[in-house]
Parts: C-alpha cells; structure tokens; sequence
C-alpha cells in the first residue's frame, strides 16, 4: 500500500479521491459501532472512519500502533468539523486496513502537556517515544532548518566546509578531555577534540581563506542546562579579516538564521559592550540586557562607614557595590536567605540588604548610615518604597560576580511575582569585546589565557606584555543573548615569535612542554601564516532559544543526563577483559 499523501494534507479539495496512508494511532474512538481513528505522522493528523467490515479490527488497535489504511476522502458531517486542523473538514473512509506493529502502552502520555508532566529520566529512556511528542518532533525540525540555513550562508559567502579529526591529541590546558586509548602504540592516548581550534588555524596556514564546520566538539565538564559532554559548534576561520568583518559575518548569519526559522527580522548590527562595562553594570560577561537592576558602586560612598565592613573593604583596594530590585521587599526570609546563598557560591562573606517599607528603611546596617550615605543610595538607586537593596563588599571582580548572580536571582523573583516579564522572544543580542587577554590565577599564581592562547592582543596594548599583562585587552568577542553565552572567539596570533612568547614568557608554560604540544603549529605558522580570526557558536545553545526552551537536551536528539549517561542505552558500560588488553589498560578498584 504505497502512501499517496501525508496527514496533514488532505483538504475539501480531495473530496471523493482514492487516497493510502500510513503512520501511527494517535488515537482510536468507538462512536456507537463506527470505530474513527486520529492517525498521525510527521506532518500531522487526519480522522479515518472504520464503518465497513473493518469495523473489528480497527477496535483491535492500540495508541501508537503503525498502521497503512486507503480509503476514500468524505467531508465530515458539519458538527464534527475541526477548525483547528487543516485537515478538520474531511476524513478518509477506510475501506483497506494494514496492521504493521501493535504497540504496547506507552509509558507516558505522548502529548505535549503530558510529556512535559514526567520525569525526564523517562522522557530519556524512551527518548524514541519522547521524540514523537509534536513539542519534540518540531524541535528537530528547527534544528533542521536551523543548520541548513548556516550552511547556505556560509556557502554563498564563498566558505569551505571542512571536516577535522575528532580523534586529537591531548592539550590539557583547556577543558577537562575525554582520553582514547591507542592500542597500535601502547600507554598512549588520543583526546576527543574540544574544539577544532587548532586545525583551523592550520586551514589558514594551509591557504582555505574561508573555513566553516558544523563540529562535534567533547568536553569532561559538569554537565548543566546548557552544557553537554558533546556538543555541536559553528565553527569559522577566516584569513586577512579583522573584528569588524567578524561581527558584519555572524550578524548576517544570525539574522539569516532568524528569518528563515522564525521568519523574524533581527535589526543588526547588535550592540557591543566592553568587558568592564558589563562587569559594573551587570556583574557578569555575558549580560541579560531584558532588564535594569544595575549594579551602581559606592565606593566613593561609603570610604569613611560607620559600617566597618564597608570601610575596611574599600581601604584595603576593594569595592562596594548596590542593587535595587525593585519591587522585592516583600521577599520572605527564605527568598532572603536563598539570595545569600547564592551570593555565597560567588566568593561573598555575606549579602547586607534593606527592605524599604512604608518609608522605612529595614536593615541592621542602616544604624550606620549618614543622613548624606542615605542621600546618595536614594538618589543613585532611584530607591521608593517597596524595594530592597542588596550589597556586595569585595575585591572588584568577586563584587561584581556576587552581585551579578543575586541580580539574576531577584529578577526570577520578581517573575514569579508577576513584577517582571522576560520574554524569551525578546531578542537582545549584544557583542562583549574588549576582554582582558590574561586573567591572573590566584589559585596557580600566574597568568591563564582569558580565552584561549592563540587570542592576538590589541595592537595598542601589545606593548604591555612584558611589564603588565593584565592590563592587555584581547581581540576577542562573544556574542551573548539574553544572558547566555552563544559564541565567542578572536582574531589570532599568525606570528611564531610573538605566539612563542606569549606561551613562554607570559603563561610560562617550559619549552620543552611548548614543543611537544605546540611544536606543530609554531612550525606551520613559520610556513606563511596569513593574519586570521574566527569564531564559534553553540549550536544547541542558539537551537535551545529558536525553540524557546532553557536545556538543550531538549534540542539534541540523544542527549545525556545530568550524570554523563545515555539512558536509553545505558552508556556508559563496563568492556571485557579482552578489549582492556588490547588496549593495553588495567582497570584498578580503589576501594580494594
Ligand atoms: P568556546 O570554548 O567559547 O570557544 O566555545 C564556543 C561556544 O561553544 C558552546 N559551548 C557549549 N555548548 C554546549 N555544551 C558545552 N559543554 C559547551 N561548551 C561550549 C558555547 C560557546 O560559546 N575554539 C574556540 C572558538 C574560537 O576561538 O574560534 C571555542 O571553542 O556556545
Ligand atoms: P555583620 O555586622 O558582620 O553581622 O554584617 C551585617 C550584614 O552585612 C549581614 O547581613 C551580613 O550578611 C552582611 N555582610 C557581611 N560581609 C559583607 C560583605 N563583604 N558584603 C556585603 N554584605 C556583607
């Protein structure tokens, strides 16, 4: 029975035609001997009437079965029409019935508002069921046209897609690696690639000008909401380009990628913000710009407290720093505490805040306020009653970094209250630029590569390597929308001299470790190496919000859980004693 039309086609246009089609029971009716089948596929869905001698074998049917029907197209009677269907004025008449599988019970009902009410370990187990939910099905299908729209771009733009290994070798200085045994050469190991960074840059050296690959990227991170173990990139290099020509790149993409998926026009180009600005004004690098609640400093403030803990922090370098969330002062002692909690996981000692209620301020701290400090906050935080102010006392960038996540914090409060409205369809895209090209680790006790090593300075800064590193600002941007990281990269080093000494005298990684890990590629770069940069964006991240979702597991087809396993087939597994010999590796017991 060859399909003649999918199941969200058939119109008042078809009336009387001979019609076959197949897909699974969505669901079956018995209306007084006349048994109607909704039958369901890709596309969509069209009502199939058993009245004739198919009648008992059609009540046989069960939800999800597969099924091949050919019938005839009849209007519905007029009180059963459906409007909401584009096939809601017709039905098929079955007058041939094909049984292909029975299905057992789902787990789960497979509807939106029912999939969405289950454990997601289900979802996951059954991910092929999950996968039929239209939520899901229309979620691959965004992803679909989503990719395929940046891979004409990229094409009309004169772009090679090139493939790269994604068997690498080990270069520790990045993400935690997933390893894979050699077993031709013993004790040794490839790396999963985290990025194609290296390859590309070999692309340019190699002459390809315009390089892009949709690449399968592997790294050992926590996973969260927006993190996988393996992911996907848009990935681009591009030879004798500088930042601007990046930006004009990436925002023809997107705004390619939005029209064709959401049909929306996204004026371009998008704002840019330099690092510290988005550092004062929201705490964090990559700024949800849908809403205020800015950070405001007060250190010149508060320089001579009666509050101790201000005072002393501003004498010894640091900073004090102040929200107003708006609205919030009715928070209960444990929204209070939840914010101290999380403005704890940043590095802060404590959150000192004040409620204002019915002209009162409310705090243990405001005993140590001037009439002239009060002044100060009430005018620069636009404070009225029914708000609360929350502070951060701390070195600048723990300051900012506390703040910034309580910011966050009370905005979900305030969502939840109905005081605030963060459309996820509001598109606020935003360049971050100007980022310091080393960060000083504390920890380590020297300089790590904000971005990574291969990030060219600012040539007016380039000067500064030697005597004040961190006060170099990289040429690197990431590209942030609604508080999310979607893309980042650089315009790159293409001298040898200038890459060397950026490895040895600034990271002070030794030679010897130089060489072996690098060695290729300050080789290659001695070869004519053009000026080169590029960038790459999180594909499931820019999926996740074409599709209005916060977790891209919802956008990846086979995603893994929280706790790196596949659920479905149950990866990871023990291997036998045999596969571990060839592979010349011992598995040992630490609790023997
Ligand atoms: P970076 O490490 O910033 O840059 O990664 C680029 C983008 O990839 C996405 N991303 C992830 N998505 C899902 N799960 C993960 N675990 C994950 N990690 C990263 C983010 C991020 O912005 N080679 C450089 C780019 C360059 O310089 O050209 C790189 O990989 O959206
Ligand atoms: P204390 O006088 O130590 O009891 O602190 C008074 C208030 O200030 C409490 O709410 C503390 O949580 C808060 N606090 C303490 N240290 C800091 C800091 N570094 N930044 C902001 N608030 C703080």
């Amino acid at each position: 029975m060859k399909r003649t039309h999918h199941c969200a086609q058939l119109t008042k246009a078809d009336l009387h035609a001979t019609v076959s089609l197949a897909g699974w029971v969505d669901s079956v009716r018995d209306h007084g001997g006349i048994i109607f089948v909704d039958l369901r596929d890709r596309q969509g869905v069209t009502q199939v009437k058993f009245d004739s001698s198919l009648r008992e074998e059609a009540a046989k049917l069960k939800d999800e079965s597969v099924i091949g029907i050919r019938g005839k197209v009849e209007l519905r009677p007029t009180d059963m029409v459906n409007k909401n269907l584009p096939t809601g004025e017709i039905e098929v008449d079955a007058t041939e019935l094909e049984v292909h599988n029975i299905s057992e019970t789902p787990p789960f009902p497979l509807d939106d508002a029912g999939g969405d009410k289950v454990n997601e370990d289900l979802r996951l187990t059954y991910r092929y069921l999950d996968l039929r939910r239209p939520k899901m099905r229309k979620n691959l299908a965004v992803r679909h046209r989503a990719t395929k729209s940046v891979r004409d771009y990229f094409d009309a733009q004169g772009f090679y897609e090139v493939e790269t290994p994604v068997l690498f070798k080990s270069t520790p200085e990045g993400a935690r690696e997933y390893l894979v045994p050699s077993r031709i050469h013993a004790g040794q190991f490839y790396a999963l690639s985290q990025s194609p960074q290296q390859f590309k840059q070999i692309l340019m050296v190699a002459g390809v000008e315009k390089y892009f690959q949709i690449a399968r990227c592997f790294r050992d991170e926590d996973l969260r909401a927006d993190r996988q173990m393996e992911f996907t990139q848009i990935d681009v290099e591009v030879s004798f380009i500088d930042r601007e020509g990046i930006y004009a790149l990436f925002e023809g993409m997107l705004k390619k990628v939005w029209k064709d998926v959401l049909d929306h026009d996204l004026p371009t180009p998008f704002p840019r913000m330099a690092y510290n600005e988005a550092m004062n004004r929201y705490g964090v690098d990559k700024p949800d710009t849908r809403f205020g609640i800015e950070l405001v400093d007060f250190s010149d403030t508060f320089k001579a407290s009666g509050f101790k803990v201000f005072q002393s922090t501003i004498a010894s370098g640091g900073c004090v720093k102040a929200i107003n969330a708006k609205g919030l002062a009715d928070a209960t002692q444990g929204e209070i505490s939840s914010l101290e909690d999380s403005a704890k996981t940043m590095g802060a000692k404590g959150l000192a805040y004040i409620k204002v209620e019915k002209g009162e301020w409310k705090s243990p701290i405001v005993k140590f306020f001037t009439d002239a400090e009060k002044a100060e906050l009430t005018q620069r935080l636009a404070i009225e009653d029914g708000d609360l102010i929350c502070f951060a006392a701390a070195p600048w960038d723990r300051a900012c970094a506390i703040l910034g996540r309580v910011r966050l914090d009370a905005a979900q409060l305030l969502v939840k209250r109905g005081k605030l409205t963060l459309r996820p369809d509001q598109w606020n895209f935003l360049w971050v630029v100007d980022f310091p090209l080393m960060s000083y680790d504390e920890e380590r006790g020297g300089y790590a590569a904000t971005h990574h090593p291969f990030t060219a300075p600012v040539p007016e800064d380039a000067h500064l390597l030697d005597s004040d590193p961190k006060a170099v600002r990289g040429q690197h941007y990431d590209v942030v929308l609604n508080g999310m990281e979607l893309g980042g990269g650089s315009i790159r080093i293409h001298q040898p001299t200038l890459q060397e000494k950026v490895f040895t005298d600034v990271l002070k990684i030794p030679a010897d470790v130089v060489e072996s890990r690098f060695g290729y590629m300050l080789k290659a770069f001695k070869f004519g190496a053009p000026p080169h940069g590029g960038i790459a964006f999180g594909l499931d991240r820019m999926c996740a919000l074409l599709c209005g979702t916060t977790s891209i597991r919802d956008v990846i087809a086979f995603p893994k859980t929280q706790k790196a396993q596949d659920l479905m087939n149950q990866s990871p597994t023990p291997v036998t004693e045999k596969q571990l010999r060839d592979l010349h590796i011992k598995v040992v017991d630490e609790a023997k």
